[in-house]
This record gives C-alpha cells, structure tokens and sequence, in this order.
C-alpha cells in the first residue's frame, strides 16, 4: 500500500489526480481509512502493533501529498514566470491624447479675459425665433439687414402656425433673453455658434461670435472702449493697442461703431499694436432704447454698450491661420502642423 501511493503520488500530473489519490487512501472511505476500521476486530496484541503502523503510513501519505501539492505550485508559478514575463527596458506605445479644438481654446481665453472684468458666460438656442433674432433687436420684417443676413430659415409644414425659427445669424438674440431673464443690472459675454449661407476663404455656414453686454445706470462709450482694449491686449498678449471706433450702423445700437485695431503686416506677419494698418475686429454700440424695451429694461433708467466679436477672425489672426474652412475640416494634419493636436 505504501509503495503503492508513494509512488502514484510522486507521479501526480496535476492537483486533480493529486486529491483524487487523497480520497483513495486517506478519505473517509479511502484504503488506509478502511484497513484502520479493521484494528477494532483485533486482539489487543495484534492492534498494538497494526496500530501504530498504519498511524505512521497515514502521517506519510498526508505529508507526501502535501510536499507534492506544493512542488507543483512551484512548478506553476515557474510556468507563469517564463510565459508572462514583461520587458520594461522596451519603449512604451506612443498614445496622442485628445486636445481642445483651437475655436473652443480661444473661446476659453476670450471667457477667462472678461471674467476678470466682470461679466459672465450666457448662453442661447442656436434655433431661434424670428422675432429674437431680428424683431426684438430693432430689425423689423422690411429692414434690409433680414435679407443681408443670409438667414437659414427652418422649414415649416403647410399649416404650421408656429413663429417662424431660424438658425441665429448672431449671439444679439441672447441680449433679449439675458435682459429678459435677469433684469438689469447685466455683464455678460455670449459666446456660440452662428450661421449664414456663405461660404469662402473667410466665411463659413456656420461660425462662431461672443456677444458682449454690459447695462448699468451711467455707462458710457468710454466703458466700451476701456473694456474692448483691455480685452484686445490681453487676448494678443501685447502691452499697448490702438483701437479705432468707426461710425457705423446697426439696427440695435446707437450709436454704432465699428473697431478696427492698428496692426502692421511687415513681411506677411501680423503684428498687432504697431504699423500703418487697420484689422477690423468688432461691432459694436451703445444699446437701443428699442432694444432694452424689448428685453423688458426701461431705456430712462438704464443704458448699456454691445459688442459682437467673430471668435473663428480673431482665433486666425492670433494663430496666422489663412483659411477659416481648416478649422472645421477635423484634419489632423492640418491641426498637428499649428499645434493644436499631438
Ligand atoms: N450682431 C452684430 C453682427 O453679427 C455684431 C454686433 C453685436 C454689433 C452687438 C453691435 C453690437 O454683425
């Protein structure tokens, strides 16, 4: 018997053959177990030396079973370290992690600029009532602007008696609803997409402008202009601008004035600050009576300054990017070779 188990235990493939062997011998009907069950029909004589024989065999085989048991786990995790070893001295898989997109970065800078005067972040629907987008901004259904605008109109089904909505062909109808929602006093920029059915070198169906508006009792065009060239410097990193207010026109500002900042364009680089040339940038005014009686806001206690910025402009002028298109075309090319992916 002892030979016997020795010897299969010694050759146990596996921990499986190993507890079936177990159960053969020493299991509760195993043949060591059994032959113990026979020391009760001996005579003392007989048991007395029987006895301590199969104690000590059983004793052998529990621990032949349990030093085998354990040169397998060896052998196991040998096994392991051959197959699953790892080489840290070879060079790592290069991962390009995701970026911002370079419209959605300059949106953030424009955003963090004006915090730190003030004013918050609104926002508005890209699908816009007609009477939010022009009405309400002094823009009636003859004024000419409504055709200049180049508006997409959304389409509605004959017998649709809903107003009619249009993609915003700027952030002013977010004006409207911040006046509205909040009342006066107000500081907010509105930054968001746009749309107008052009398409060009510099323009795009849809773009991107933020909306400036500040409304308070005394505020004046030299609020404008301290806020804008705060905002210029700081947005192009240069110590000193000069901005030019020209008259203009806009149905929802008066007076209205157009900015245009000094710049030069000295070897086909833009230099903002310095040189004989003009950039416009913005429009801007000080807000309607129209306007603020629209946004429920009464014009004898309260007036405010506007200002619309093209995100998509200034994010090329500051980056020397010559076609506006490149942003939306998600060519990673083209986003690697201004740095803006990895
Ligand atoms: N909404 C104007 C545009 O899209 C810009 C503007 C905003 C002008 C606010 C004046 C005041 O061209």
């Amino acid at each position: 018997l002892r030979d016997k188990y020795l010897t299969a235990i010694a050759a146990a493939a596996d921990e499986a053959a190993l507890e079936d062997l177990r159960v053969q011998a020493v299991g509760k009907k195993g043949e060591v177990s059994l032959q113990m069950r026979e020391l009760g029909k001996m005579t003392a004589e007989e048991r007395q030396v029987a006895g301590p024989k199969l104690n000590a065999l059983k004793d052998e085989i529990n621990s032949a079973l349990a030093a085998k048991k354990q040169a397998l786990g060896d052998a196991a995790l040998d096994e392991r370290l051959k197959t699953e070893w790892l080489d840290v001295t070879l060079p790592g898989h290069r991962r390009r992690p995701g970026t911002i997109h370079p419209i959605s970065q300059v949106t953030e800078e424009v955003a963090a600029i004006f915090a730190d005067m003030g004013f918050s972040v609104a926002e508005g629907p890209q699908v816009e009532s007609d009477w939010y987008n022009f009405d309400a901004l002094n823009i009636p259904g003859h004024h000419p602007a409504r055709a200049e605008m180049d508006t997409f109109y959304m389409h509605r089904a004959e017998g649709d008696e809903r107003p009619p909505h249009v993609l915003r062909t700027h952030t002013s109808p977010v004006q409207i609803r911040s006046m509205q929602d909040h009342g006066a006093p107000i500081r907010i920029i509105a930054p968001g997409r746009v749309y107008r059915a052009d398409y060009d070198q510099t323009h795009t169906p849809m773009f991107h402008q933020v909306e400036g508006l500040a409304i308070d009792k005394d505020i004046s065009m030299a609020n404008l202009k301290w806020c804008l060239e705060e905002f210029v410097k700081a947005f192009f990193e240069v110590d000193d601008v000069e901005l030019r207010f020209r008259a203009s026109h806009f149905p929802f500002t008066e007076p209205s004035a157009e900015v245009d900042i000094r710049c030069s364009w000295e070897g086909g680089t833009l230099k903002i600050g310095e040189g004989d040339d003009w950039l416009e940038i913005l429009g801007s005014g000080m807000v309607h009576p129209h306007v603020l009686r629209s946004g429920n806001i009464d014009p004898d206690q309260w007036q405010g300054f506007a200002f619309g910025v093209g995100i998509d402009r200034i994010a090329m002028l500051k980056y020397g990017i010559p076609d506006l298109r490149a942003f939306f075309d998600s060519d990673l090319r083209w986003l690697r070779h201004y740095g803006f992916a990895n």
